[in-house]
C-alpha cells in the first residue's frame, strides 16, 4: 500500500518536458558536447577523415538510432529514473537491478573526468578573455588552478541542475542549442578562408576507402555511441520527461540527425585550422587544447583582433556544449535520489555534486601531483576515460537492448512505439528486430574487439 501511494505521489509531481522541440534540444543538448567537438576530430583524425566520417554515419543510423529508440522506450514506459524503471518494469527480477544500477553509475563515474575537461575549457576561455596564454602541459600539471576550474565547472552543473528539469534543463538547452550552432558555423566559416584551409576541408570530404578496416568500424560505433549518450542512463532518464503523446522514433531521429551535422560542423570547424597550421590531423586527445591555442595565435600575427575573437568564440561554444552535456550526467542521479529517496532536488544535486567533485579530483590531480599513479601505462584520468567508453557504456547499452528486445513483451514495446496505436510506424517491426537481434550482436562483437 505505501509503494503504490508513494509511486503515485511522485507521478503527480514528475515533470514533463514542454514540446517536442524542447524534448529534441534537451537531447541534442546531452548528445552535443566534449564528444563531438574534442573526442571527434582527434579520433577522425587519426582514423582516416571522411572514410570514418561515413561509416560514423552508418553506425549511427542503423545502430545507434535503434538503441537510442530502445532506451527512450524503456524511460518512457516506466515514467521513472532508471534504478525506478527497473522496479516498475521487471518487478521482482532481481537480475536486472544491475541494468538500473549501471544506469545510476555510469553517468556519475564518466561525470568526474569529463567535468575535468569542462574545467579546462572555463581556463582557456579565461585565457582568451584576459590574454594570456599558458602551455597545455605546464597548466595541467598544476594542483590548484585546473581543480578550481574543474569546480567551477562541477558548480555551474549542478546550479542548473538544481532548477528542475523545466526551469533548469529544459530552458538552458533551448537557448544553449541554437546557440552552440551559431557558434559552430561561425567558426567553421572563419576556419574556411583561412590561408591553407583547402586541405583540411579535402580530409573531411574526400574519403579514402582504403582506410575502412574493422579497428575503424569499432571507433565510428563507439563515437556514435558517445555522441548519443547511449548506456549511460540518460535516453532512459529524459525519455521520461517525454510525453505520451510524442512520438519518440522522431525525437530520436531529430537528435541523431543534429549530433551528425553538429559533429560534421565542428569537424569543419577545426580540420581546416589544424591543416592551415601545418599540424597533424593525428595528434591526440590534445588537438583542441594544444593544437588551437597555437592556430589562433598564427591568426593573431595575422589580425590580433581576429585571434583573440575566434579563440574567445571557440573556448565559449566549448564550454556551452560541455555544459549542456553534463547538465543530463548529473540529472540521472539526481532523479534517482530525489525519486527514490524523496530528497529535495537542491539537497540531491549538492550531495551528488560534492561525491563527483571528490572523485573527479583525483583525476584533475593527475596529470600533476598524481601522476605517478598509473595502471598499464594510463593515469587515474585514462582509467576513467577508458573503462566508461569501452566496458561501461557497452556493457549498459548491451543490457538496455537485452532488456527493450527479450524482456519486455512485444506488444508493449510496440505500444511505446506507436503510442498505443494512434501513431502509424511502418518501421516499427524494422526498429523491433535491429533492437532484438542486431544490436545485441553487434555489441558483443565490439566489447570482445575492445579488449583484444
Ligand atoms: N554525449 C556527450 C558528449 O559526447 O560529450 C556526453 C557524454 C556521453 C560524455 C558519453 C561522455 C560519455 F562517455
Amino acid at each position: 500500500m505505501f509503494h503504490f501511494v508513494s509511486i503515485a505521489g511522485i507521478m503527480a509531481a514528475r515533470e514533463k518536458f514542454g514540446s517536442r522541440a524542447s524534448a529534441i534540444m534537451a537531447f541534442a543538448g546531452s548528445a552535443i558536447g566534449l564528444g563531438s567537438i574534442w573526442r571527434f576530430p582527434y579520433i577522425m583524425g587519426e582514423n582516416g577523415g571522411a572514410a570514418f566520417i561515413i561509416i560514423f554515419i552508418i553506425a549511427t543510423l542503423l545502430l545507434s538510432l535503434p538503441i537510442f529508440i530502445a532506451e527512450s522506450i524503456i524511460g518512457r514506459r516506466s515514467h521513472s529514473n532508471c534504478m525506478g524503471a527497473m522496479h516498475k518494469l521487471a518487478p521482482g527480477d532481481k537480475k536486472w537491478r544491475i541494468l538500473g544500477v549501471l544506469s545510476v553509475f555510469t553517468p556519475l563515474f564518466i561525470l568526474c573526468y569529463y567535468s575535468v575537461v569542462g574545467g579546462w575549457s572555463v581556463e582557456y576561455l579565461w585565457q582568451a578573455v584576459t590574454l594570456k596564454s599558458k602551455p597545455f602541459t605546464e597548466f595541467v600539471q598544476q594542483t590548484w588552478e585546473p581543480l578550481a576550474c574543474f569546480g567551477i565547472f562541477v558548480a555551474l552543473t549542478a546550479l542548473i541542475v538544481a532548477g528542475g528539469v523545466k526551469s533548469g534543463i529544459e530552458k538552458f538547452t533551448k537557448i544553449g542549442i541554437p546557440v552552440l550552432f551559431i557558434l559552430i558555423i561561425s567558426i567553421a566559416v572563419f576556419s574556411f578562408f583561412l590561408p591553407g584551409a583547402k586541405a583540411g576541408v579535402e580530409y573531411l570530404v574526400k574519403p579514402d576507402f582504403s582506410k575502412i578496416t574493422p579497428k575503424l568500424f569499432a571507433y565510428a560505433l563507439g563515437q556514435s555511441f558517445y555522441a548519443l549518450s547511449l548506456g549511460m542512463g540518460i535516453v532512459i532518464t529524459y525519455s521520461s520527461y517525454v510525453s505520451k503523446d510524442e512520438n519518440l522514433a522522431v525525437t530520436a531521429t531529430g537528435t541523431a540527425v543534429s549530433t551528425l551535422l553538429f559533429s560534421f560542423l565542428a569537424g569543419l570547424a577545426i580540420m581546416p585550422a589544424v591543416f592551415a597550421a601545418g599540424i597533424h590531423p593525428g595528434a591526440g586527445a590534445g588537438l583542441v587544447f594544444e593544437s588551437l591555442p597555437y592556430v589562433f595565435s598564427k591568426m593573431s600575427e595575422i589580425s590580433p583582433i581576429l585571434g583573440i575573437s575566434a579563440s574567445i568564440l571557440f573556448y565559449l561554444t566549448l564550454l556551452l556544449a560541455a555544459l549542456t552535456s553534463s547538465v543530463s550526467l548529473l540529472e540521472v542521479g539526481v532523479a534517482w535520489i530525489v525519486e527514490e529517496y524523496h530528497a529535495p532536488r537542491g539537497l540531491a544535486c549538492f550531495q551528488v555534486s560534492l561525491l563527483v567533485f571528490i572523485a573527479g579530483a583525483l583525476c584533475s590531480l593527475s596529470f600533476g601531483p598524481l601522476a605517478r599513479f598509473t595502471l598499464w601505462g594510463n593515469n587515474i584520468f585514462d582509467i576513467f576515460d577508458k573503462f566508461s567508453s569501452n566496458v561501461l557504456l557497452v556493457c549498459g547499452g548491451l543490457l538496455g537492448v537485452l532488456f527493450a528486445g527479450w524482456k519486455m513483451k512485444r506488444e508493449d514495446v510496440m505500444d511505446e512505439l506507436t503510442n498505443g496505436g494512434r501513431c502509424r510506424m511502418r518501421s516499427a517491426p524494422l526498429i523491433y528486430f535491429l533492437v532484438r537481434y542486431a544490436a545485441p550482436l553487434i555489441l558483443i562483437i565490439v566489447f570482445i574487439f575492445n579488449f583484444f
